[in-house]
């Protein structure tokens, strides 16, 4: 799975997206260990608090199925749809990918629906707090 592909699965999954109440439309696509690509959008609520972002539809959709290791997430979005420059992945959604990954894991951030900027997970989250700090 090339780059490219993962980031054209999020942009994909960007069209699924429900998000009447800020129009920011997100896409996501994991690819796991075995292979398969789990996607995600964002699915927001009346209630706002329950809202939750696509990387950890993603994340949810394939830790439920059994995934336990992932290679990297790719993530697309913009208001109304339109991506115009990186939509980067909330503090939220970096904790939820530091539970299930390790500093090197890679985050694909498209710029454009066929360009992105490759980062890890540490730069996204240095000092992170993880399942190592509480299992010892
Ligand atoms: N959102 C995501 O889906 N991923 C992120 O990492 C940041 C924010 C969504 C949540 C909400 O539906 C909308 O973008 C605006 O915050």
């Amino acid at each position: 799975m090339t780059n490219n592909e993962l980031i054209s699965f999020a942009v994909k999954a960007m069209d699924n997206s429900y998000s009447p109440y800020s129009n920011c439309r997100v896409g996501a696509a994991l690819l796991a260990e075995s292979g398969k690509v789990y996607t995600g959008a964002n699915i927001e609520n009346a209630a706002f608090t329950p809202t939750v972002c696509a990387e950890r539809v993603a994340f949810f959709k394939a830790i439920s199925e059994g995934e336990k290791t992932f290679i990297k997430i790719a993530v697309a979005g913009g208001k109304n749809g339109v991506i115009n420059g990186i939509f980067a992945p909330c503090g939220v959604c970096r904790q939820v990918m530091r539970e299930f990954c390790k500093d090197d894991f890679q985050v694909l951030m498209a710029e454009s629906p066929s360009t992105y900027k490759e980062v890890t997970l540490k730069d996204l989250l240095p000092y992170s707090f993880s399942p190592e700090d509480v299992i010892k």
